[in-house]
């Protein structure tokens, strides 16, 4: 039997996940589902080109990035305005999702991010108790929902990610060792009806077809466990803004698609899932500083009224 290596051993092999110590109750050895190769990257998103509006982009956070917009024709946080308006934008590398992950890992948890910021202040109050559930964190990448679930008392947990990188990033958090998995979305390295909670987190837009997430989503829970998935909201989406970071100088985008409620709804329902509710939180006073750090107070007003987050709460059958 092949084993397939995790985020633990500094390599991998392919999509697969494999049975980890201490949570062997989660995670199902390869052989026991026949987990499908990974689909490319190219045809997990579509590629975004950019009009000649979007060339010349904001920045919402010039460091660790998050979204650029099209919105002003003003340069890059940190890059200043008379430089905007002397020099061309500089050019961005578009990347596929594995490409920009693995570029992105090491500053993912360090700069301080809105669209982050914001999703942890909307989604954690809408999260039942923790306490004494199994629960999944899946597209985990550094692990961040499954590190605070954890640490508010879940009684176990695991994420599986396909970046190896933001899942090394992850195994630095206390509690993470041994509960990360590289793997795709659409087949988890975990046994059925495992899960109470599952967090799914800013992924949704890196595949077109959500139908099999869901179905896969409502193999690995149990009935009537609660799933939230959060994306970028279709509409700053609709408006060109992009996922987007800096890595040693140079600005790098990850092609991703939008989703609609209604078409994320339709996905889940597929795996029978019922929406308990969908919020849609737009950048508040708590984001300012972040925005006036880096010296895009005025971006910050022009964008505060755009549903930033999509955030979906669904209940597995019961
Ligand atoms: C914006 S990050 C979000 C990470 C984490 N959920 C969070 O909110 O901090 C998106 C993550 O989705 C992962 N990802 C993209 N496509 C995936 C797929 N098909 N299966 C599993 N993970 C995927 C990427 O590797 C990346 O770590």
């Amino acid at each position: 039997m092949s084993v397939p290596r995790t985020a633990e051993t500094g390599s991998t092999t392919g999509c697969q996940g494999r049975s980890i110590a201490g949570e062997a109750r989660f995670f199902i050895r390869s052989e026991e589902k026949q987990i499908p190769r990974c689909a490319r990257d190219d045809s997990l998103r579509s590629p975004v080109i950019p009009s000649e509006a979007q060339r010349s982009e904001v920045r919402f956070q010039d460091s660790g990035g998050v979204h650029r917009t099209p919105e002003t024709g003003e340069s890059a946080f940190g890059c200043g305005l008379s430089r905007a308006a002397l020099l061309p934008a500089p050019p961005v590398h578009r990347v596929s999702a594995s490409e920009g992950y693995d570029l992105w890992a090491a500053t993912y948890d360090r700069d301080p991010n809105p669209l982050l910021g914001l999703e942890e202040r909307a989604l954690q109050p809408l999260l039942p108790d923790a306490r004494g559930k199994q629960v999944l964190d899946v597209a985990c990448g550094t692990g961040r929902w499954l590190a605070r679930l954890l640490s508010a008392g879940a009684r176990s947990g695991a994420g599986a990610d396909l970046s190896s990188a933001m899942l090394h990033a992850g195994l630095s958090k206390v509690g993470l060792r041994g509960r990360l998995a590289r793997a795709d979305y659409q087949a988890l390295p975990f046994q059925s009806g495992v899960a109470d909670l599952l967090v799914c987190s800013f992924a949704l837009g890196y595949i077109d077809d959500l139908v099999p997430v869901g179905q896969e989503f409502a193999r690995v829970t149990r009935p009537g466990a609660d799933v939230f998935v959060t994306d970028l909201h279709p509409e700053g989406h609709a408006r060109g803004w992009r996922t987007g970071f800096r890595y040693r100088g140079e600005s790098f985008e990850i092609g991703a698609s939008a989703h609609s409620i209604r078409a994320v709804c339709k996905a889940f329902a597929s795996g029978g899932f019922e929406l308990v509710r969908s919020v849609e939180p737009r950048l508040d006073e708590p984001e300012r500083p972040i925005f006036e750090q880096a010296g895009r107070g005025n971006l910050f007003d022009r964008v505060r009224h755009i549903p930033a987050v999509l955030i979906c709460h669904f209940r597995a059958p019961r």
